[in-house]
């Protein structure tokens, strides 16, 4: 039985997320992370990891499956899971923006039309667009979301922006930007008290990590 189980985002952050916490000092052998094993314990049987989607971490943490997550602070602004977050972990810094085409970014919003948005996070973007007072119509998509204003399906998009090279290369602009993001250590809030030795570790371990590369 190893002390805590630690749900790990998929994607784009895993690579970034193992990397930090080998640097401090928990290590998961690459022969188990070849594998298409989903629970793997660290090479010092404290720690179990599991590599679940990015928006199912805050579902494994909150119900305490997981006492702890690494997940993007998107998903947690989308999800609403109730969980401590410790710690900003400083990597996968991105942000989410409104963007569209050239064309509708000139126009901006009309807050007498519907707007048709194409996004991965309908509450997020739901949110944005009442505080304006903009009338809006959600097409939830699960990737590719670019495609959606250059074929007509939607008049914006709230995404993800890294390097900006996917929206150049489709055409599209950025209209305004929500949120900066970065990854984020989550715990339980039940795993926070009744195994507080073991996770002030965990947090201080990967802070002083994290301090390393900041
Ligand atoms: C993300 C995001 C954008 C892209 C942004 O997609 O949704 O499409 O990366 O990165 P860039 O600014 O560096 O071009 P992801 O690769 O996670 O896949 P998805 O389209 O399936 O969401």
């Amino acid at each position: 039985m190893t002390d805590l189980t630690i749900a790990i985002a998929k994607g784009r952050l895993q690579d970034s997320t193992l990397e930090l916490f080998s640097r401090a000092g928990i290590v998961v052998a690459e022969e188990a992370l070849r594998s298409r094993r989903l629970l793997i314990d660290d090479e010092s049987r404290r720690y179990s990891f599991i590599f679940v989607k990015p928006a199912d971490v805050p579902v494994y943490v909150e119900y305490g499956v997981a006492d702890a997550g690494v997940c993007g602070r998107d998903v947690l602004m989308e999800s609403n899971a109730d969980a401590h977050e410790p710690l900003d972990l400083g990597f996968g810094r991105c942000r989410l923006v409104v963007a569209g085409k050239a064309e509708s970014a000139a126009r901006g919003y009309n807050p007498l039309a519907t707007a048709r948005v194409a996004t991965k996070y309908p509450r997020v973007t739901a949110d944005y667009f009442q505080q304006r007072g903009v009338p809006v119509e959600l097409i939830e998509l699960s990737g590719s979301v670019e495609l959606a204003p250059v074929l007509g399906l939607s008049d914006h998009i709230v995404d993800l922006v890294e390097t900006g090279r996917t929206l150049r290369e489709n055409g599209l602009v950025v209209i305004d930007t929500i949120a900066e993001l970065t990854a984020r250590l989550i715990v339980n809030r039940a795993s926070y008290h009744l195994k507080r030795a073991s996770v002030a570790e965990l947090i201080e371990v990967l802070r002083r990590a994290v301090g390393e590369t900041i």
